[in-house]
């Protein structure tokens, strides 16, 4: 007996396995209820008394020792198992979504690029603004009653200090700052005390156009237009100017582009007219340059100026206004430059 327990030792000592399936074989030979370990406690029960204590202990030791053998062989394949098993390294990984750009970004950028074909530069200002350049110097004198055509957020109690509600407030930072000839293009955010809703915002986008040299006419005015409408709607879209009133620009004009839904019949979008107002435009008013440091007598210019969120409107067909500032990621993976 102590002779198999000896023999038996040396054997599991030296146990190996390839796989899983070489160990759970090993256990069945060994430590299964038919098991060679487990018959020699079978066989304990005719061991005469006196040899009990000895071979009991000999034989625990062995059944101890192959349960561990086993356990370990085991750890190691499931341990390698796990890594051969459970990652398949052919399977596809999931996608990694890249962002999209924003609507309103993607009309800007649009409409920055057709302008930088005529010539025009980008410009910008600041969004906090004083008094002068949003309206002083673009001849809206205090009281004057054109000031209520945009209502104002003023910062805290000094009323000089506003959130400027046009784009034009950026004309004002050129002209004081550049000598002519003045060619530039100026998107930004604006502010006005209006109450939401689908079709009104307290701030919203626009983009302004400026252009100042020696003999600058109406014409070159109609024509920069033409071109930017045919680039930015189709080369059927057809524009037409309405006189109109802006302090800042004698003669003034509003721009009406031909509606693409009806093809200019007349539909609900255009209110059965076949247009679509777009922007505000005109000849800069010499008082306007004279304010900013230029001299009227030798330069003449125009100006023009929309919003960004009318334009996307046109384009996307976006009835709500809101979405564009809700950051609604549904909404806003939607849109890709056609450009
Ligand atoms: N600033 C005007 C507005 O916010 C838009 C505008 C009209 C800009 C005529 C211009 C212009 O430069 O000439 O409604």
């Amino acid at each position: 007996m102590i002779e198999k327990i000896n023999n038996l030792t040396n054997v599991i000592e030296n146990l190996t396995a390839n796989n899983n399936e070489e160990v759970e074989a090993l256990r069945i030979k060994y430590l299964s209820k038919k098991g060679e370990i487990t018959a020699l406690f079978n066989d304990f029960r005719d061991v005469p008394n006196e040899q009990k204590r000895e071979i009991g202990q000999k034989l625990n030791q062995l059944r101890n020792l192959a349960q561990e053998k086993i356990k370990s062989l085991k750890d190691t394949f499931e341990n390698t198992d796990f890594s051969i098993q459970e990652i398949d390294l052919t399977r596809p990984c999931d996608p990694i979504e890249i962002g999209t750009r924003h609507p309103l970004s993607l009309i800007r950028n649009e409409i920055v690029d057709i302008f930088s074909k005529l010539g025009f530069v980008l410009a910008e200002g600041p969004e906090i603004e004083d008094d002068w350049h949003v309206f002083e110097a673009l001849n809206f004198p205090a009281e004057h009653p054109a000031r209520d055509m945009q209502d104002t957020f003023f910062i805290e109690k000094n009323p000089d200090v506003l959130l400027r509600t046009h784009t034009s407030s950026v004309q004002t930072r050129v002209m004081t700052t550049q000598k002519p000839p003045i060619r530039v293009i100026c998107p930004g955010r604006v502010y006005r005390n209006e109450a939401i809703s689908y079709r009104a915002h307290c701030f919203f986008h626009q983009i302004e156009g400026l252009y100042i040299d020696k003999n600058v006419s109406f014409a070159d005015l109609k024509q920069a237009l033409l071109y930017f409408t045919k680039e930015m709607f189709g080369e059927k879209t057809q524009i037409r100017l309405r006189p109109s009133y802006f302090p800042f620009t004698e003669p003034s004009a509003e721009m009406d582009i031909s509606c693409d839904l009806c093809g200019g019949k007349g539909c609900a979008f255009c209110k059965h007219t076949g247009w679509v107002e777009i922007m505000g435009c005109g000849m800069v008013d010499p008082n306007v340059l004279d304010l900013c440091g230029i001299d009227s007598k030798e330069y003449s210019g125009y100006a023009f100026g929309f919003g960004v969120e009318r334009i996307a409107n046109l384009k996307y067909r976006v009835k709500d206004l809101r979405m564009f500032s809700e950051n609604d990621v549904r909404f806003l993976k939607q849109f890709k430059s056609s450009r």
